[in-house]
């Protein structure tokens, strides 16, 4: 299922004619598909072409170097690479007709590596297919692409490479984005779930040594950054090398980031219930850094499904750790994933679920329809469920989810949460922030609040976000 390295293809027509070290600025524009891992991605990638001369620009139209960067994980992620690469052959078309040069095609992420072979034979327009390790030779493959004929390269899953290539020093050269950032500690999946791609498109599990994350975190606030999110496909199987070379945990790498000035909030995501090990939970008792939210994916609540999907933990399992949570930090808000429609999943299976999402009370989840993807056994599983019956099951639990979420924001108003503004709202006078819960807050605020943490009583609550006032009028 993987393609891996480097094989030559025809050029494209119209690719950029000139990818070297030029003095005037070239328009890159990348688009993301998929989870926040490919988020982190594109800004990596946007870091290692900057000293090439590439400035990003907000529209694929006029730009020099499109890249989209792709998700593999349900059909419906993976065919709009397609339509997406359609448009952009017109668009180049229409660039070179008006004598605006060329421009050069890409696509990264996890379709890549998944059909990376396949994308070249579908849209010959394609210069570059890159897969998700391999973005620090980006650089090298455009000069190449310039050199008249395009090269295609997978991945040989080596992460260490591609973190190594990204330097801290890159981050301090980077404009301001606002008080957040996501950080990739760990990538790659062990855990073979029956109806993923993620083992195949990403690789075995990987951690990032303690030292390079922390380097990348002190370089985020020297910048400003006032909280980070710790990225990983298992995040909390992370087990890079330590300060005391060995294998450091997730925890205690949450220890050392709490201790960098100015990083005042740390998330982490996603988890799998089996690395929920005793000493995240402890952290989250006396860590005042570490958020009150977990994003815990369960996907079913009925033994039975778990077992084919190859979950590895069932139900109760799931449940009393959610309890064991709860005792250590009372007031964590759990999010979950769901798949509604796995092969073989009865009326009474899905019960099970409805009953598990009652008794965890999430405050926020995402819910799917099972999509086959090829290649994983799931796939070809006996008893694929009819998408009219999938369909009525995934409305039936997200009612359910949306209550509990409105129910949760709802729970909030008349407390007092501190909220970090990041961003301007649509109307004068208004900036939006995030509670500790991961909640929107609206607050009419000055912008002077935007990058602080600032107490703001909660109004009221909807179901996708909060209201709120300055405890501190005087700052408004
Ligand atoms: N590592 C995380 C999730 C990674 S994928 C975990 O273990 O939970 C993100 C979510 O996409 C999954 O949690 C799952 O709910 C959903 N997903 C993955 N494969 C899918 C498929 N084939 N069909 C539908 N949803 C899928
Ligand atoms: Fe996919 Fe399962 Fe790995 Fe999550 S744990 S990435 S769902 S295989
Ligand atoms: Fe999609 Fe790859 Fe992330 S398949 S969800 S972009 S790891």
């Amino acid at each position: 299922m993987t393609d891996t390295l480097e094989k030559p293809i025809e050029k494209a027509e119209g690719a950029a004619p000139d990818q070297g070290l030029a003095a005037a600025p070239k328009r890159l524009f990348i688009k993301t598909y998929g989870c926040q891992m490919n988020v982190y991605d594109s800004e990596r990638m946007a870091d290692v072409l900057r000293p090439l001369g590439y400035a990003p620009t907000d529209a694929p139209e006029g730009a020099d170097f499109v890249i989209l960067n792709t998700c593999h994980i349900r059909e419906r992620a993976a065919e709009k690479v397609y339509s997406e690469l359609g448009k952009l052959k017109q668009m180049r078309e229409r660039k070179v007709a008006r004598g605006d040069g060329g421009m050069t095609i890409a696509v990264a992420g996890c379709v890549a590596q998944a059909e990376g072979e396949e994308i070249m034979k579908r849209q010959p327009a394609v210069d570059l297919v890159v897969g998700p390790q391999a973005y620090h030779q980006l650089p090298e493959l455009l000069t190449r692409t310039a050199r008249a004929r395009g090269e295609r390269i997978g991945a040989d899953f080596a992460p260490h490479e591609k973190f190594d290539a990204l330097t801290p020093k890159m981050i301090a050269t980077r404009g301001g984005e606002g008080p957040t950032a996501f950080l990739t500690v760990q990538e790659g999946c062990d855990k073979f779930c029956t109806f993923c791609v993620v083992p195949y498109t990403r690789g075995a599990e990987w951690s990032r040594p303690a030292a390079a994350v922390l380097a990348e975190a002190r370089a985020l606030a020297d910048r400003g950054v006032r909280e980070v999110t710790l990225l990983g496909q298992n995040v909390n199987a992370y087990d890079g090398e330590g300060p005391d070379g060995k294998p450091s945990t997730l925890a205690r790498l949450a220890y050392a980031l709490a201790e960098i000035p100015g990083l005042d909030r740390i998330r982490y995501t996603t988890s799998h219930a089996n690395d929920m090990s005793d000493d995240l939970i402890a952290a989250h008792a006396d860590l005042d850094a570490l958020m009150p939210y977990l994003h815990l994916p369960v996907q079913a609540g009925s033994d039975r499904v778990l077992r084919l999907m190859n979950r590895k933990h069932g139900r109760q399992k799931y449940i009393d750790l959610i309890a064991r949570i709860r005792t250590a930090r009372p007031d964590m808000a759990i999010a979950g994933d769901f798949i509604v429609g796995f092969p073989g999943e009865t009326d009474r299976d899905f019960e099970d679920t409805l009953d598990l999402v009652r008794q965890v009370t999430y405050a926020g989840a995402f819910s799917f329809v099972y999509s086959p993807r090829p290649g994983t056994p799931a796939a070809t599983m006996a008893g694929q469920v009819e998408e009219g019956v999938a369909l009525e099951r995934l409305h039936r639990l997200q009612a359910l989810l949306f209550e509990q979420q409105t129910a949760f924001n709802a729970a909030q108003t008349g407390k007092t949460l501190n909220v970090l503004f990041e961003k301007k709202g649509r109307y004068d006078r208004q900036a939006i922030g995030r509670s500790p819960y991961l909640q929107a807050v609206h607050v009419e605020a000055a912008d002077h609040l935007l990058g602080q943490i600032v107490p703001v009583e909660i109004v009221s609550g909807a179901q996708n976000s909060l209201n709120g006032r300055l405890v501190d009028q005087g700052t408004i």
